[in-house]
């Protein structure tokens, strides 16, 4: 990974990024451009005709590489229209996109306009986000000749301080588990299954200090999901060679009290074929991705112990392969959930929910929870309604709502409230067990959330976040946004964890 330092004297690297914004549009359609280098003096005289003459127009993801004067290379990354203050996420996308256009350099040095300590964080992690490469399994091509940036310099006058030190730490460990959240979501089923997911925790937690840093984990395997009665994910996972597990990972904060006891659990399908409702050839191979709410929260509650902070995460991850075999669950199948609930499983395709179920189940058998949070890829109708940039919140509870997508908004992660209409609920009825796992085709977004809501205390705070859209990147990169496995939750995940510790 990407290694950051921070520095307020010369600039020791051969490229030099600095930011480009535009001054509102004149009515006669001229661009007038603004170099923005933070705390750097530039020759704006020089410079500004050079960059008209190459068609800059400072919009964001726009990155212009020019020969430089005292560096070999300057480069200009879109910052939009100017502002007094940038808006954070601005700054994390400039640096990302910028970062990201410098794969295959060794180090760079990033001066961009940063006036307060979390616009010096954002663009740390806009760094290192946008610095990611997936090339594990490319043995030879051009990619893996064009590594990520070893090296950014992130030029501050607030370098010296406790605060900025502060900031690009946590920067740093943001950018190493977003990273790993994107590499689980890239590994495809033949290199991870629910076994080597879990796996790769408990080494994981191994490394990091296990209970000296307050970690612990535990993994139930298919034959005790099976006696203690995990009737969604056994069902879920029966059809397939690679058994289903659920994943435990808990932290404690260590010699420090919990001020807010939170449950995270993410729906972990390593590979989503449908099962006997088959889905279609076309575009299956994103179904890789089916386990993104399970890496993030798992990889999240790692980040929050590296982080010490004084709040305590009951992490699960139900984890299954949902296959055809002569073994898959049935269409007509009745299951038995975790707590007892029957659930007629109409379509095997809404598999999320029922691997859910059994896991929220379980999570509420701790009494001091003041909320709980799944995270899911969970339905199509997700990326229908909000399409693949923006995720989705349901909640029985407005208040948790409300301070989540506020936290959400400054981790610069894109997440929209939606509601869970009662009169839906009915289209669940099953004329055969308490409940059906299909309903109501419209706003099939809202009935997979109101399935989740049956396994909810009423009581106990909760937040059901549909990551099915932003989660996995189809299209072309953008900002520090890579293709791909994105990260989607991550940073909310341990924003809110650093709410609960300041308030
Ligand atoms: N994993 C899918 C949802 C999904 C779709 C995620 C597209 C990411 C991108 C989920 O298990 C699924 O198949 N949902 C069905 C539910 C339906 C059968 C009620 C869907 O959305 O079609
Ligand atoms: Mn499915
Ligand atoms: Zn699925």
């Amino acid at each position: 990974m990407t290694t950051l330092h921070l520095s307020d004297g010369i600039i020791k690297d051969e490229i030099l990024v600095v930011g480009l914004s535009h001054k509102k549009l004149a009515r006669d359609g001229k661009v007038n451009l603004v170099i923005e280098s933070g705390d750097i003096a530039l020759d704006s005289k020089k410079l500004l005709p050079i960059l008209a003459d190459m068609g800059a127009t400072g919009k964001s993801d726009e990155v212009i590489k020019v020969p430089g004067v005292t560096t070999r290379l300057l480069v200009f990354t879109g910052l939009g229209e100017q502002k007094t203050v940038l808006d954070d996420e601005v700054l994390r996308r400039a640096a990302g996109a910028a970062s990201r256009a410098l794969c295959g350099n060794a180090s760079a040095t990033f001066s961009l306009p940063a006036k307060k300590v979390s616009s010096l964080e954002a663009i740390a992690e806009g760094v290192l986000l946008g610095a990611y490469v997936f090339n594990k399994f490319r043995v030879d091509s051009l990619a893996q000749r064009n590594p990520s940036l070893k090296s950014v310099t992130i030029h501050s006058k607030q370098a010296g301080s406790a605060g900025a030190k502060d900031a690009i730490k946590r920067a740093s460990i943001i950018g190493q588990y977003t990273a790993l959240t994107r590499d689980l979501i890239n590994t495809p089923p033949s290199h991870l299954n629910p076994d080597s997911f879990c796996k790769e925790f408990t080494n994981l937690v191994k490394k990091v200090g296990g209970a000296a840093a307050g970690l612990k984990i535990s993994v139930m395997n298919e034959s005790q999901l099976k006696s203690k009665g995990y009737g969604g994910i056994t069902a879920v996972g029966q059809g397939s060679a690679n058994p289903p597990r659920l994943l435990h990972i808990s932290y404690r904060p260590v010699k420090a009290k919990a001020r807010k006891t939170y449950a995270y659990v993410g729906k972990g399908i390593t590979f989503d074929s449908g099962g006997l409702a088959l889905k279609p050839a076309a575009g299956m191979e994103a179904m890789k991705s089916d386990m993104s709410g399970a890496a993030a929260v798992c990889a999240a509650t790692i980040a929050i112990a590296m982080m010490k902070l004084p709040v305590a995460i009951d992490c699960y991850a139900p984890l299954a392969e949902n296959m055809v075999s002569d073994n898959a669950t049935r269409p007509s199948d009745i299951i038995t959930m975790y707590g007892g609930k029957t659930i007629e499983v109409l379509n095997p395709d809404a598999e999320g929910r029922l691997v859910l179920g059994d896991a929220l189940v379980k999570a509420q058998e701790n009494k001091s929870l003041d909320g709980i949070v799944d995270v899911a890829t969970l339905t199509g109708a997700q990326v229908v309604a909000l399409g693949t940039r923006t995720a989705a919140i349901m909640t029985n509870n407005q208040d948790f709502s409300h301070h989540f997508f506020a936290i959400s908004k400054t981790a610069g992660e894109a997440f929209w409230p939606m509601p869970l209409p009662v009169e839906l609920r009915a289209s669940l009825d099953s004329p055969v067990a308490d409940m059906a796992n299909i309903g109501e085709r419209m706003g099939g977004m809202l009935v997979a959330g109101l399935f989740l809501k049956e396994f909810i205390s009423p009581e106990l705070p909760w937040l059901h976040l549909d990551i099915a859209g932003p989660a996995y990147n189809e299209g072309e990169p953008y900002g520090y946004t890579p293709v791909g496995g994105t990260g989607m939750a991550l940073r909310s995940l341990v924003a809110l964890a650093q709410s609960a510790a300041i308030s």
